[in-house]
């Protein structure tokens, strides 16, 4: 088979590039070894950016995110029992964030390409990159129902997540990477009951963070900051719930809404970033180059923001064949990974509890908190990082 860019794994960024590439008249395949189903059902990250909403309108993809995404325009920051909101409306000029799904994202992207009649192969397994120095074709190699298949392309997108194949097909000594793993992880849990705020709730409590989510007006997602080795058996209903009580209690008797629990998961938290995001004909976005612990809010918006310019790039190529904006492509996008880096990093330090901080650290967090919370060029900080720095 035959295409101009060969795209492997069909998450955000893998399906997002796909159909910009599409609209720019170049052809792609996206090859997935999970199952349609797999993909479109798998629970992840719930919050896009503004750019990431008016990208998905703009390119005609948009329709149920219109009908279906809750519109914010604030979070609340709690701590020592108190809810404090940052009003990003009033703090951005005007901007906010939406709640909707990544898988229902995935879903709208693959649901498009299909009808455009493009090429996404799911359940292919044996997945390998190969000549992509420079030197020959680009190609995939795959097995497909048992048969070996290859993909011969101009260029290769490496869309395939944090443990896909693609960057360490990247020979030795070209990437540097930089990474932190943190102390603890996050244990989450989608409940059906209605959300207990109308906005997202972070919350700062001596006994380690909290977070309360939504997926939609019948759906609460809700996190617990646990230990990173935590073993999920452990943490029956009742104690998720009555630990999620103590986290969120406040001095004006805010209430918690329970409900079934019907998904339960750990999730680890680490900050990474190789650079480059590039070598030769290969080009690496979203989590295969870079993770963001979850606190931002920010993996699915940096896999958009990446995509978009790659898909600019490759057009720029197409149309003139210039390599000029592929060339830039990692350099144009790090310089907005390493301030996301930042942003994550930063929101995580101050909501989470760390073992080995003493009273002076704990005092010196609350202080940050009181800072942001009561500082409008502070809270004005937070609210433009939040709702997306600019895309490029
Ligand atoms: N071959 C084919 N597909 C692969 C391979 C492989 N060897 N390895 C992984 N994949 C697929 C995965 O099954 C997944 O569907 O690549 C896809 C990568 O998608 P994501 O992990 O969702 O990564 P990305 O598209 O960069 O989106 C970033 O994902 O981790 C979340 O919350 C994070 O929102 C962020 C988003
Ligand atoms: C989510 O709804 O899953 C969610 C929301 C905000 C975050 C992380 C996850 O910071």
């Amino acid at each position: 088979m035959r295409t101009q860019v060969g795209i492997v794994g069909a998450g955000p960024a893998g399906l997002m590039l796909s159909h910009l590439l599409h609209l720019s008249g170049i052809e792609s395949v996206v090859i997935e070894n999970r199952s349609r189903q797999y993909v479109q059902e798998r629970v992840r990250a719930g919050v896009l950016e503004q750019g990431s909403v008016d990208l998905m309108i703009e390119t005609g993809v948009g329709e149920r995110l219109k009908r279906q995404g809750l519109v914010h325009h604030g979070v609340e920051l709690r701590f020592n029992g108190r809810g404090h909101r940052i009003d990003f409306a009033d703090l951005t000029g005007g901007k906010g964030i939406t709640i909707y799904a990544q898988h229902e994202v995935v879903k709208d992207l693959t649901d498009a390409r299909l009808a455009a009649g493009g090429q996404v192969i799911f359940e292919v397994d044996n997945v390998s990159v190969h000549d992509f120095d420079g030197s020959a074709t680009p190609t995939i190699r795959f097995r497909k129902d048992g048969a070996a298949r290859q993909i011969e392309c101009d260029f290769i997108a490496g869309c395939d997540g944090f443990h896909g194949i693609c960057r360490p097909t990247i020979p030795e000594g070209v990437l540097t990477a930089f990474e932190r793993v943190y102390p603890f992880a996050w244990l989450g849990i989608l409940a059906e009951v209605a959300p207990s705020s109308d906005e997202l709730i972070y919350a700062n409590h001596e006994r380690g963070f909290a977070l309360h989510s939504m997926r939609s007006p019948q759906l609460t997602r809700l996190y617990l900051q646990c230990a990173p080795d935590e073993c999920i058996e452990e943490w029956p209903d009742a104690r998720i719930w009555e630990e999620l009580h103590r986290r969120f209690a406040t001095q004006v008797g805010w209430k918690l809404h329970e409900g079934p629990i019907v998904q339960k998961g750990i999730t680890e938290m680490r900050s990474f970033v190789v650079e480059p995001m590039q070598y030769g004909n290969l080009f690496l976005a979203g989590d295969a180059a870079h993770i963001v612990p979850p606190t931002g809010a920010k993996g699915l918006n940096l896999a958009v923001a990446d995509v978009r310019v790659l898909a600019r790039a490759l057009a720029e190529f197409y149309s003139s064949r210039s390599r000029d904006l592929l060339e830039r492509y990692s350099e144009t996008c790090l310089r907005r990974v390493w301030k996301v880096q930042r942003f994550s990093w930063w929101m995580t330090s101050m909501l989470h509890r760390f073992e080995d901080d003493n009273a002076f650290d704990r005092r010196r967090q609350l202080a940050e908190l009181d800072y942001v919370t009561s500082s409008r060029a502070a809270s004005q900080s937070l609210a433009e990082n939040y709702v997306g720095l600019p895309m490029e």
